[in-house]
């Protein structure tokens, strides 16, 4: 695989989230950066103009009411991805949906023709909405088979990433 074909967009959040406590670095962002370091590619955080609470119960409730208004600038602007041919775009489920902020990156930039591959981080929601939100909002481009890892289980979920990364598919276990 070329290094210059691949590229990683994605959103993560550190600080306290469900069923993992305090994390000093998001459950996305480590997905995002073992698919870096498999595909030798660049990568891009999209980053909250106004950054989420510290503490999951406010968290929820800013995440919700962003989604709910659409509303969620993003700090700085995403790079040029016309270069590209496979965007991998990594979010955490939030209320079953990207985070706005996802909405307002992807809002910025034309993925016409381009395949994406979603990977999500998740308590239980598994993909949940977000591959049809891709196609949604990317509606010239070709969404892929995703990747869906449980945040409590990133520990043991090298494997699955890089079967995922190399051969396209994975189920993951029922439950836990
Ligand atoms: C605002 C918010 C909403 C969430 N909503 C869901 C959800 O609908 N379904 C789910 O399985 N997990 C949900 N979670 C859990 C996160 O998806 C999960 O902890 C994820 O790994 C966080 O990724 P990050 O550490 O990269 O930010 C939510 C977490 C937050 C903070």
């Amino acid at each position: 695989m070329s290094e210059k074909n691949n590229f990683i967009l994605y959103f993560s959040r550190a600080d306290e989230n469900y069923a993992v406590g305090y994390l000093e670095k998001g459950n996305t962002e480590v997905v995002a950066e073992t698919i870096s370091q498999i595909l030798n590619c660049d990568k891009f955080k999209v980053e909250p103009a106004i950054p989420y609470a510290k503490d999951y119960a406010t968290c929820i409730e800013e995440a919700k009411q962003r989604q709910e208004t659409h509303s969620a600038p993003i700090l700085g602007r995403v790079p040029d991805l016309s270069s590209y041919e496979t965007i991998y775009v990594g979010a955490p489920v939030y209320w079953g949906d990207m985070p706005e902020e996802m909405v307002t990156a992807l809002k910025e930039v034309d993925l016409t023709g381009k395949r994406i591959r979603p990977f999500v981080t998740h308590e239980g929601s598994g993909l949940a909405n977000i591959p049809y939100q891709l196609q949604e909002l990317c509606p010239a481009a070709l969404v892929e088979e995703g990747l869906a890892i449980r945040g409590s289980h990133l520990g043991t979920s090298e494997d699955k990433i890089v079967c995922w990364v190399e051969r396209g598919k994975v189920y993951e276990k029922k439950s836990s």
